[in-house]
């Protein structure tokens, strides 16, 4: 039988902060042994909201090398560069002209970024989760890896792979595999350092609500240092009133690879001026390798365009293959 196969990608806009870290590339690192994993850089998501186009360059290589520092070997797994395939535009052309207009405007994701672009709302912006579908059932992937976040996206694109099957397949045939998501596990839901109820993200106007993964230790000392606290002395897990302390120690136990037990007796009775240094020397300890190892990536830029073209060349053979049979069956001439 054929190795499973997984696929999943992150938009390359802004840097890449210890939530997209420990809920998702993390993930994806233990499952390259025991699937054909399919990794990409979503830079045709990236210009659905206004763009530089000079940054959304850089952002492209940044994710790249950012896969590679956080442990994706290109030896397992398959890197790419999204508009490097037009497949997927393609087969997002032809979803579009399948898909009821009014499955996307249901979208949450749709529904709350249009909020923020005010006047400026692209279609574009409408048409990202067809987009999002076209990336994954081009490589008839069997799981979907994905933050909790993703989860009406996936909903959508199995609803479109059984449209088009309805439509212009039959039942011993179909022409779409239809996948399973793969909601990752919670624990990995990262909180803001300014406000333990609210998400990591990287679009937080302010810098100090997030771990970036390349912050140098001066930084993530200054930033553990300012995170915000509570006036209570002695740490615990799970205290819905102390969101801040759950998150900082969920932070410290994940980094420090320890049981939440352990991290539970070992703080129990420590004050935040002793845990705050204890917490910024464990992220220090853990970001080390993965920042020399970036830094290492980004200074061979040959290296990393080796990476990408091969990426794309194996992306290509795959994605091909499944657009030529929709293309077919939708009664096109190849
Ligand atoms: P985004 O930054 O929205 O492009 O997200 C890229 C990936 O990181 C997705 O799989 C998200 O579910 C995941 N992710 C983003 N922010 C967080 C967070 N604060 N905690 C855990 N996972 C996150
Ligand atoms: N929308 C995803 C996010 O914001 C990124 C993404 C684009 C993606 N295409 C995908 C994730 C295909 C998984 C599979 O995180």
């Amino acid at each position: 039988m054929a190795t499973p196969r997984v696929l999943s990608g992150i938009q390359p806009t802004g840097n890449i902060h210890l939530g997209n870290y420990l809920g998702a590339i993390r993930n994806w690192v233990d499952l390259q042994d025991k699937y054909d994993c399919f990794l990409f850089m979503a830079d045709l998501h990236a210009i659905t909201v206004p763009y530089e186009p000079k940054q959304l360059k850089d952002n492209v290589r940044k994710v790249a090398a950012t896969y590679i520092a956080c442990g994706i070997d290109p030896q397992k797994s398959t890197i790419f560069v999204q508009s490097q395939l037009s497949a997927h535009s393609e087969l997002a052309w032809l979803f579009n002209c399948i898909t009821p207009l009014n499955w996307l405007e249901r979208m949450i994701q749709f529904k709350e970024k249009a909020v923020k672009q005010g006047e400026n709302v692209s279609v574009g912006l409408q048409g990202y989760p067809i987009l999002q579908a076209a990336d994954i059932l081009l490589y008839e992937p069997d799981l979907v890896p994905v933050g909790e976040d993703q989860k009406q996206h996936l909903e959508l694109t199995r609803d479109i792979a059984a449209r088009l099957n309805f439509q212009f397949g039959n039942e011993e045939n179909p022409v779409l595999k239809v996948p399973e998501p793969m909601i990752l596990k919670a624990g990995a839901r990262v909180m803001s350092l300014t406000d333990g109820t609210k998400k990591m993200s990287k679009s937080d106007p302010s810098e100090l609500s997030r771990i970036d993964l390349t912050d140098p230790p001066e930084l993530l000392r200054k930033k553990v240092k300012k995170c915000k606290s509570d006036p209570h002395r002695g740490l615990e897990f799970d205290n819905p009133e102390r969101p801040e302390c759950n998150n900082l120690l969920n932070l410290y136990m994940i980094l420090s690879g320890q049981e939440k037990e352990a991290v539970a007796q070992e703080c129990a009775d420590m004050g935040w001026g002793q845990f705050k240094p204890l917490l910024a020397d464990t992220l220090v300890e853990a970001l080390a390798p993965i920042q020399a190892k970036y830094a290492e990536v980004m200074e061979d830029s040959a290296y990393l365009d080796s990476v990408l073209a091969e990426g794309r060349e194996k992306a290509n053979a795959v994605a091909g293959t499944t657009l030529a049979n929709v293309k077919t069956a939708m009664g096109f001439t190849l």
